[in-house]
């Protein structure tokens, strides 16, 4: 495998929502879940080096919409809509419980990259989140965000800190899409789990 794992290209590919049919499968789905303002669209964009690509916003409930992302004409990047929404209505909360659970019951995503904000121990909706990904056996990483909001002696405890009240082995990736804080490492791992994909054959 590449070392240091480059994504040279990325594009919007489609949305879905409730109804309408999933894209044809890749080899790999890779979704972002955290939830609502933790900085997953961001970190879309950062991992990817394409301000634009995902929409962002200081509000939350910015993505509604599971957006598919395509990676070096190869994968998917999947950016799920937030959870724990506190102004969403309950139909509102419904409709979303309903996409994930379409979603991530699917058996299509490979992997997941679950966000929590470096600052705060995780929400009951986080422990939720968590469960959903044990029950269902879906391989995850942990990426405590926002690292830059605090200083940087406490960053790798606090993070390691969020992970364990999760209930996951004490080990989350301090990152920010402001500064760039591990994101080679964050790309070298998203490499890791495309080639763990691969057929034997296809890998370098
Ligand atoms: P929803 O789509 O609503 O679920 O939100 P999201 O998780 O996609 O969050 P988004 O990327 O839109 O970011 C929410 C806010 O947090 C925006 O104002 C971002 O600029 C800010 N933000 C995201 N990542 C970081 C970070 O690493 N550091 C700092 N300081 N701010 C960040
Ligand atoms: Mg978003």
């Amino acid at each position: 495998m590449d070392e240091n794992f480059r994504i040279k290209q990325a594009e919007f590919a489609t949305s879905y929502c409730i109804g309408q049919k999933l894209p044809a499968e890749l080899p790999m789905e890779l979704a972002i879940v955290g939830k609502s303002n933790v900085g997953k669209s961001s970190f879309i964009n950062a991992v990817t080096g394409n301000g634009k690509l995902a929409r962002t916003s200081q509000q939350p409930g910015k993505t509604r919409l599971v957006n598919y992302f395509l990676i070096n004409r190869s994968f998917y990047l999947v950016d799920l809509p937030g959870y724990g929404f506190a102004k969403a209505s309950k139909t509102e909360q419904k409709s979303w419980g309903e996409l994930m659970e379409n979603y991530l019951a699917s058996g299509r995503v490979r992997h997941v990259i679950m966000l929590i904000d470096i600052r705060h121990e995780p929400t009951m909706h986080d422990l939720a989140m968590f469960r959903y990904l044990l029950y269902y056996g879906i391989p995850y990483t942990l990426v405590a965000t926002k690292s830059d909001k605090l200083p940087r002696a406490k960053r790798v405890a606090q993070a390691n800190a969020n992970a364990k009240h999760l209930g996951a082995p004490p080990y989350a990736i301090p990152f920010s899409s402001q500064t760039g804080e591990n994101l080679q490492l964050v790309r070298d791992r998203i490499g890791q789990i495309w080639a763990d994909c691969l057929p034997r054959d296809d890998k370098e």
